[in-house]
């Protein structure tokens, strides 16, 4: 299939592949709603989705995690060069719900570098929380700085750059409905 000339929502712009398409997506989010679901036999779960990029898996695997949950938002930023996540991150909406006590799963679109990973997780884990870990939709298991391993990760990222089910270039591609890599 030619998607370039298919897809309207590229406006012109041309990728390489689809690498993972929305059936194997939607597979694999149901599998790992069972493996946090099986994780978590007590409940009292929240989980964070750190925008944007987790916005639209974090809907999809909500609903496949047959628990009683919570939901919340965090945004952080981080401060460097520009280009690469450097130097502090801050959380610039930080969550109201309570995080002390509870089971917080982490959910983040791509583990790349693992470096925003990192400091959001010092940040979360000095509020005590029960437990701590972190659901990535994809990872590049290149993150040599990651301290602390990925508990739930839906699939192998390759050296690519990607976009579309969340995942931006410039803000844009979020919606793709599957994830590719552009040209
Ligand atoms: P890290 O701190 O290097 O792990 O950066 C992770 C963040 O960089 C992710 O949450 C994404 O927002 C962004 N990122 C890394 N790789 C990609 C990619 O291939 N496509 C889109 N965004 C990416
Ligand atoms: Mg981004």
């Amino acid at each position: 299939m030619n998607v370039r000339t298919l897809d309207p929502r590229l406006a012109g712009r041309t990728l390489r592949r689809i690498v993972y398409d929305e059936q194997q997506i939607a597979k694999r989010v149901r599998e790992l709603g069972v493996e946090i679901t099986r994780a978590y036999p007590e409940g009292d779960l929240l989980v964070l989705g750190l925008l944007k990029g987790s916005f639209i898996f974090l809907s999809d695997l909500v609903r496949q995690i047959t628990l009683p949950l919570q939901v919340d938002f965090v945004v952080a930023s981080s401060y460097g060069d520009g280009t690469e996540s450097r130097g502090t991150v801050n959380l610039v909406y930080d969550p109201e719900t309570e995080i002390g006590g509870k089971h917080i799963l982490l959910v983040e679109d791509i583990v790349d570098s693992g470096r925003t990973l990192n400091r959001l997780m010092d940040l979360l884990a000095a509020r005590q929380p029960r437990s701590l870990e972190v659901c990535a939709l994809l990872h590049k298991h290149i993150a040599t700085e990651l301290r602390h391993p990925t508990a739930f990760v839906g699939f192998a990222a390759p050296q690519e750059f990607l976009v579309g089910y969340g995942l931006d270039h410039a803000e844009n591609f979020r919606h793709l409905p599957y994830i590719a890599s552009l040209q």
